[in-house]
């Protein structure tokens, strides 16, 4: 359950008369979630509500449509994004966002929200600097690595989803005495890292916050087999120091260890979004629109503890989300 902040009430003169949504970066369990939430709150407040496909992308090009109700219809459960999304370079060139602010103005928008990560933030702050037009943005990324939010629509999904597939390379771990590299996402974060190695019981966990040497994981091995194990499983985030699995096996393998790897990659970005990621893009999307009916400008929609707060998009740049040091202890003691 989530605390949800109360907003003043707008004269409806004031209030943006058409919000537009879409989604941007690496697709995430739950964004349909967030889109239904954002479309249908926005039409029962007053509002029109447009969907723009493909992200900057697909505003640079003006695939704007309306949206109503029954477009978002059976979606919650869905995977991926029905608006599709995509990375756009030429979004941060001045002259991409100048083209974009004339087409958003030319389709009457008077209010826009971004569901995507950092760097989809990054353009919105700029977009709203540079037009006036009112921009929320809403967390959506499995990375968990936003400052100012506690939690990302499609983290939770992800690290279920992790904690299935080591559960079943276990199986075959322990059946075979096999040592597994496993290579979660997360980009430069070792969040999704650390959550799934707890939750699959990794006998190591490596992150990129944390520095560690192959003599030290030899070593953690080492002590594992002395009490018994023949199988071990290290979680290993992509953005680690090694570089992922394939070049910390060769290093293991220079010190006699044979190991198996496993790459989970996108597998982690699909499915079918958790009760938890639906519950919280439902949230956050219902409160970016009644922050934009209520004249709130700019800023990102997360949530802190159980409360759900709104951050200034300038409080949130360039400063990456760290790793729960506590967590960490967990981990540490855990691997013992
Ligand atoms: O940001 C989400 C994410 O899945 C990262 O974990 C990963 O590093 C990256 O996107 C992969 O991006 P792409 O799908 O464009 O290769």
């Amino acid at each position: 359950m989530f605390t949800i902040p109360t907003f003043p009430k707008t004269p409806k003169s004031k209030a943006p008369k058409r919000i537009a949504v879409l989604t941007s970066g690496g697709d995430a369990p739950g964004m349909n979630a967030a889109i239904r939430a954002v479309v249908r709150t926005t039409i029962a407040l007053g509002s029109e509500a447009m969907g723009v496909q493909r992200g900057y992308s697909g505003l640079l090009e003006g695939l704007i449509h309306p949206m109503v109700p029954s477009s978002v219809a059976n979606i919650i459960q869905r995977g991926g994004t029905i608006l599709r999304t995509s990375r756009c370079p030429e979004f941060m060139k001045p002259a991409g966002r100048k083209k974009a602010i004339s087409i958003l103005r030319h389709h009457g928008i008077e209010g826009l929200v971004v569901i995507g990560g950092d760097g989809s933030f990054r353009g919105a702050k700029l977009l709203h600097e540079e037009s006036g037009i009112p921009v929320m943005g809403i967390p959506g990324t499995i990375d968990n690595d936003i400052p100012c939010t506690d939690d990302t629509i499609g983290f939770d999904t992800a690290v279920n989803t992790g904690v299935q597939l080591i559960d079943k390379i276990r199986d075959t771990a322990s059946s075979h005495d096999r040592i597994f590299l496993v290579e979660v996402m997360g980009r430069h974060s070792g969040m999704i890292a650390l959550h799934t190695g707890i939750g699959g019981g990794a006998e190591s966990i490596i992150v990129p916050e944390v520095k560690t040497s192959v003599k030290s994981i030899s070593e953690s091995i080492e002590r594992g087999i002395r009490r018994g194990k023949t199988s071990s499983i290290i979680v290993v985030a992509e953005g680690c120091q090694f570089g992922g699995v394939t070049p910390l096996s060769k290093e293991l393998e220079k010190l006699g260890y044979s190991t198996k790897m496993a790459i989970l990659g996108h597998t982690q970005r699909g499915g079918s979004p958790s009760s938890h990621d639906r519950l919280l893009a439902s949230t956050l999307g219902a409160v970016s629109v009644h922050a934009l009916l209520s004249g709130v400008k700019e800023g990102m929609v997360g949530v802190q503890g159980p409360e759900v707060r709104i951050t200034s998009f300038k409080k949130i740049q360039g400063k990456p989300a760290e790793l729960p040091e506590e967590l960490l202890e967990v981990a540490r003691n855990l691997a013992v």
